[in-house]
């Protein structure tokens, strides 16, 4: 499973890039009004940060204009990945972009069969929200695996990119359903290191390493 770190916090993307473990970064409107800078500077700084597919979403609500986007958001770089509402006029427009070669993320997914729609559109990437989901009272899990299976029945290349994760346990969920990718926020990135015995067992072994009489090895 592909890892995107969730955000357009510049320093929090240079920093998850230099872990080795990123492959991609996903942006929404909200995370570009979080910085509170020019939104072209910003997309700029995150081409030259990070090697890999890029989420920049659109914001017209009819075909035409999502388009119009997506041409502009593809031709500013070769990572670029259109993010298009899982709306009509949305799939018309990622009908059309897929068909020129554009990548799309057809994101704001709630449903198995709105997956199913954005395959047949032909996107690149669905993006389920799972937290939102799970705050409602919904599964996010279960969601994933139902896409998976549509998919895997039909043969559909659309990858799963499981999205709106808030915890571990979330990216287990997604991990074990199969998704192709999943994307989230650089603390819950940073979560999935950690272990309270991995903390207990280092100290452990670094408090007889000082027992040790020094050694050429590591002077
Ligand atoms: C994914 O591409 C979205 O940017 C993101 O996961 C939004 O979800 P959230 O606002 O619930 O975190």
């Amino acid at each position: 499973m592909q890892l995107f770190i969730d955000t357009a916090n510049i320093d929090q993307i240079r920093t998850a890039w230099s872990w080795g473990i990123i492959d991609g970064v996903t942006t929404n409107p909200t995370h570009i009004a979080a910085t509170g800078r020019d939104f072209d500077e910003v997309l700029a700084e995150i081409f030259r940060i990070a090697d890999g597919p890029i989420s920049v979403e659109s914001v017209s609500l009819d075909a035409d204009g999502i388009v119009r986007e997506g041409r502009r958001i593809a031709a500013l770089h070769k990572n670029a990945v259109v993010k298009v509402p899982i709306i009509v006029e949305g799939l018309k427009a990622v009908k059309i972009l897929s068909g020129e070669g554009i990548r799309t993320n057809v994101t704001l997914c709630f449903s198995p069969l709105q997956a199913f729609l954005a395959a047949k559109a032909g996107a690149t990437y669905i993006s389920p929200f799972i937290h939102r989901l799970d705050m409602v009272g919904h599964q996010g899990g279960e969601l994933i695996s139902e896409i998976r299976q549509i998919y895997d029945n039909y043969g559909y290349q659309t990858k799963i990119l499981a999205a709106s994760i808030r915890n571990c346990r979330q990216v287990l969920d997604a991990a074990l359903a199969g998704a192709d990718v999943a994307t989230m926020p650089f603390d819950m990135l940073e979560a999935l290191y950690q272990h309270p015995l991995t903390a207990d067992g280092l100290r452990m072994f670094l408090n007889d390493w000082r027992k040790v009489p020094p050694s050429k090895l590591f002077s």
